[in-house]
């Protein structure tokens, strides 16, 4: 028997969300009662879904295609053109499996490394500044990091100038007017930059090492075995890059964390791996980054008896299952210990994506965004001190992506140890 599907009244819905935010899925589910809804967003039917089955309905391939989900203000701001993200089937596993073979665990141990020295190379410039804004410094450090790991030369004079191309594309996501425009440009720079890179590294006139991220997709060969053109090369590195630096947001995050709970510092200043595993994981349940994640019905079919429509936008909510009540207790309480008797299902924690990081679209990055918190967390916790000065702390739920109002500044750093 076929069920209908609860359906918002009036007209599209685009406005809503960017007024809403974070909150618009969850607020459509508390209106009407329902974990599926149907609504209209960006000019079409869209159907909202919520929950571990949904998401595991969301990511099962033979239902749903990401080719021409991507809205053109995002492909030319956040995420560029023809990259892996808007591809589908054996050409995206293919191109999936080229962004999974730099994930070996002696580059994990490197960038690390890498990002631990970054991070320990700011501290004589700290100690001279009345105030440091922890944000601003985090994408600094994670794109000197992310080009050093990646073999992109980056010279000092530049990095100021890279770190906020990489973030204005970040920012852009849900942002309209001015915040998106600033994120084409930065895209437009950033690409002509790397695509000059790649041709200098097809030419043989820079080698960086074979297992950097610059060397192998300069020189990766798609599932048709022709070079990706050097647009595309560009738009892939920068997909390694961007979210590196993407990072900082979670850092920020932590930071507040600390601030915010500070009974857990003597915690992560024992370092036990187990806490701040559990710790960083609750990070990137409790506080918001990804809103929700689109895909395309390829065909018609029922869902627990519910008609999808074949090309129908469907919207899964990333944020809103990471708060819902049936996966977490008190979901609104900042925990840690509760990732201790977290079974681990692929589907019921989604902040970088669900399912399979082979078979689907799951974050390529999941492993280094987790490591790279908790070495920047050690970094914080057990490296320096500093203190907090008044500031608003407050952070929207409507921005998206969020960040505290004040960027969180820091004063009087000092050296732990
Ligand atoms: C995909 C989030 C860090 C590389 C994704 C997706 C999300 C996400 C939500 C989409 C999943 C889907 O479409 O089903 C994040 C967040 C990060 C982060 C919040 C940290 C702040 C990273 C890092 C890298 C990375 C560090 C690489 C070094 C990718 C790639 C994809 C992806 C290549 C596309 C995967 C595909 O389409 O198959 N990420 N990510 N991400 N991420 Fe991340």
């Amino acid at each position: 028997s076929t069920r209908q599907i609860p359906k918002e009244k009036g007209l599209d819905q685009s406005l809503t969300l960017l007024n809403e935010g974070y909150q618009y899925i969850s607020n459509r589910r508390r209106n009407q009662q329902s974990d599926i809804i149907q609504t209209r967003l960006l000019g079409q039917k869209a159907i909202l879904i919520s929950g571990e089955e949904a998401a595991q309905l969301f990511y099962d391939e033979r239902y749903f295609k990401r080719k021409g989900v991507a809205p053109r203000r995002i492909k030319k701001s956040l995420f560029g053109e023809h990259g892996v993200q808007g591809l589908d089937d054996a050409e995206h596993k293919h191109r999936k499996l080229m962004f999974l073979s730099l994930m070996t665990p002696e580059r994990l141990e490197e960038i690390k490394k890498i990002t631990m020295q970054q991070w320990e190379k700011k501290v004589p410039e700290w100690k001279r500044e009345d105030r440091v804004v922890l944000f601003d410094e985090a994408e600094d450090v994670l794109c000197r990091s992310a080009c050093e790991w990646a073999g992109i030369p980056l010279q000092e004079e530049e990095v100021e100038q890279r770190a906020r191309e990489f973030g204005d594309m970040i920012d852009a996501f849900g942002g309209v007017g001015e915040r998106n425009r600033k994120g084409k440009r930065a895209r437009d720079s950033a690409e002509k930059w790397i695509q000059g890179i790649v041709k200098q590294i097809r030419a043989k006139k820079m080698n960086p090492p074979e297992n950097t991220a610059a060397y192998i997709i300069s020189f990766h060969r798609d599932h048709n075995g022709k070079r990706l053109d050097t647009h595309t090369a560009a738009v892939e590195i920068i997909n390694v890059l961007r979210p590196i630096v993407a990072i900082g947001r979670y850092v920020v995050f932590s930071a507040l964390a600390v601030h915010d709970h500070p009974e857990t510092l003597p915690e992560l200043r024992a370092g036990e791996d187990t806490y701040t595993t559990m710790f960083v994981q609750e990070i990137r349940r409790y506080y918001p980054f990804t809103p929700l994640l689109g895909a395309i019905a390829r065909e018609d079919f029922h869902w627990k008896g519910y008609p999808f429509k074949k090309g129908t936008l469907v919207m899964l909510d990333v944020h809103g299952m990471n708060h819902r009540a049936d996966l977490w207790d008190e979901p609104d309480a900042f925990k840690p210990e509760r990732f201790k008797e977290w079974k681990g299902s692929p589907f019921a924690f989604v902040p970088q994506g669900g399912g399979d990081h082979y078979m689907g679209h799951r974050c390529a990055g999941e492993w280094i965004t987790v490591m790279l918190m908790q070495t920047s967390l050690e970094f914080l916790t057990n490296h320096i001190t500093y203190d907090v000065p008044e500031q608003d702390l407050s952070y929207s739920m409507v921005r998206m992506p969020t960040i505290p109002e004040s960027r969180f500044v820091i004063r009087d750093v000092e050296k732990r140890r």
